[in-house]
């Protein structure tokens, strides 16, 4: 267990440096986020991601489903949403209400970390498509499935089941037994077997955002994540390119993907 998984502050202080770092810069070389820009983040956790953006002048908006996530948010940028400059919702973006009242509204949506745990991506990324301005970008960021710890294996206790790679691909009864033997809670065993349904690849991902009539305006492959400097004090490092043109193989050795669609 690392210390942003217990200390709140510490996680809001990675997701804000790590969004200042990477994300925002990525996602200016296609829009420059300039004041009134208007920034939707679909499972913003403590919303940290967001403040850089903030900084910037943007609107913004974080949503997630889960409600002490969002109450957190709400203490920690508390200056920012008093001064009308960001919300914090729990929300389930489905919802009919919260589409009436955001539909065409963003320039951006951003989600980090996210797109491997919503079910049925087929027809969340289109549906997404409803809440873009016209000329509107998705920013998506995550972990591929195949990649060494893309079953989110450092979310375990026991040291050694947190850095054993790719055991996440066995079968799910032989996974769900090794988390049983290293004494893992019940709801982190759901959870990483949650994952192993709804966790994707490089290959899904752009089939997908090609069947949702989106096209791909920037990408960039990791070989290590940028995260990674907080999980194991590792130096983020760019995929090295003629591996990231090998599809399936790539999959296995790229720890993070960075995507521009719109
Ligand atoms: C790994 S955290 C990422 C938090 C933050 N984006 C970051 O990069 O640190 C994933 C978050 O997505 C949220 N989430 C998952 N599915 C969601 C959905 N369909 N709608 C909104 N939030 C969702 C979870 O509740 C969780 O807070």
């Amino acid at each position: 267990m690392l210390i942003q998984h217990f200390d709140l502050k510490v996680r809001f202080d990675q997701q804000e440096e790590n969004s200042e770092s990477y994300l925002l810069p990525f996602i200016e070389m296609t829009k420059p986020m300039i004041p009134g820009t208007t920034v939707m983040e679909v499972g913003t956790g403590e919303g940290g991601v967001l403040k850089p953006f903030i900084n910037h002048g943007c609107h913004c908006v974080g949503v997630d489903l889960a409600a002490e996530r969002i109450v957190t948010a709400n203490e920690f940028l508390a200056n920012e949403v008093n001064a009308g400059k960001a919300e914090f919702v729990c929300q389930n973006i489905y919802d009919e209400e919260f589409l009436n009242k955001y539909r065409n509204f963003f320039d951006v949506i951003i989600l980090k970390d996210v797109i491997e745990h919503v079910p049925e991506q087929e027809k969340f990324i289109p549906y997404l498509r409803n809440f873009l301005k016209p000329g509107g970008q998705i920013f998506f960021g995550f972990p591929p499935w195949q990649m060494p710890f893309g079953g989110h294996q450092q979310a375990c206790r026991k040291k050694w089941a947190s850095v054993i790679p790719w055991y996440h691909l066995l079968p799910r009864f032989m996974y769900k037994g090794i988390l049983n033997i290293a004494g893992e809670h019940p709801s982190i065993i759901k959870e990483l077997l949650e994952l192993k349904d709804t966790g994707i690849t490089i290959e899904r991902f752009e089939r997908i955002i090609k069947k949702s009539g989106l096209k791909v305006l920037n990408k960039r492959h990791y070989l290590i994540n940028p995260i990674y400097k907080y999980k194991f004090g590792l130096k983020p490092r760019k995929q090295w390119p003629p591996l990231s043109w090998i599809p399936y193989f790539r999959d296995f050795v790229t720890t993070c993907v960075y995507y521009t669609v719109g």
